[in-house]
């Protein structure tokens, strides 16, 4: 099997890797030779939306793309998302309003809700429904995700 060099920018950082197996797969390259294991390896196979990442901005899930499509490209992860010490807002909500309870689908919920906010401040209840319905929680309900989601936009709106 042939490997590559992979050159990239993952959380606003550039990193290289050497030798990386042509097959192998970005949820895998972000967890296992980057050591980021917030991207969390769910179904693999592109159902449950735990892997999600963003590349140039796209929500994509990590377990269906291969690591050398990211060569020259710029990726973020949930380890991306705080700010130092501080939370980003939607980690911030979903804390305080339940959005989590195991937490392994959460990275997915916040990388994929960051997106949607950025395109949409201001959803509704059902345009977060649908934004997330790539993503899949077995404890939650949805309920508490949806809320954590609507006070995550209301604080960002408010410049907090
Ligand atoms: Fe990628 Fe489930 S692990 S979608
Ligand atoms: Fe457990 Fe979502 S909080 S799967």
């Amino acid at each position: 099997m042939s490997e590559h060099r992979i050159e990239c920018t993952v959380n606003g950082e550039p990193v290289a890797v050497d030798r990386v197996p042509s097959r192998r797969l970005l949820s895998d390259f972000l967890r296992d030779d980057l050591h980021l294991t917030g991207t969390k390896r769910g179904c693999e196979t592109g159902i449950c939306g735990a892997c999600s990442v963003r590349v140039d901005g796209e929500v994509v899930k990590s377990c269906l793309m291969l690591a050398v499509q990211v060569r020259g490209r710029d990726v973020q992860t949930v380890e991306g998302l705080a700010r130092g010490e501080a939370l980003h807002p939607l980690q911030e909500s979903f804390m305080q309003c339940g959005g989590l309870q195991c937490g392994y689908c959460t990275p997915g919920f916040l990388m994929a809700s960051c997106a949607m906010l950025e395109t949409n401040p201001s959803p509704s209840a059902d345009e977060v429904r649908h934004g997330l319905n790539g993503n899949l929680c077995r404890c939650t309900g949805y309920t508490q995700i949806v809320e954590s989601v609507l006070d995550a936009a209301e604080k960002m709106r408010h410049g907090n």
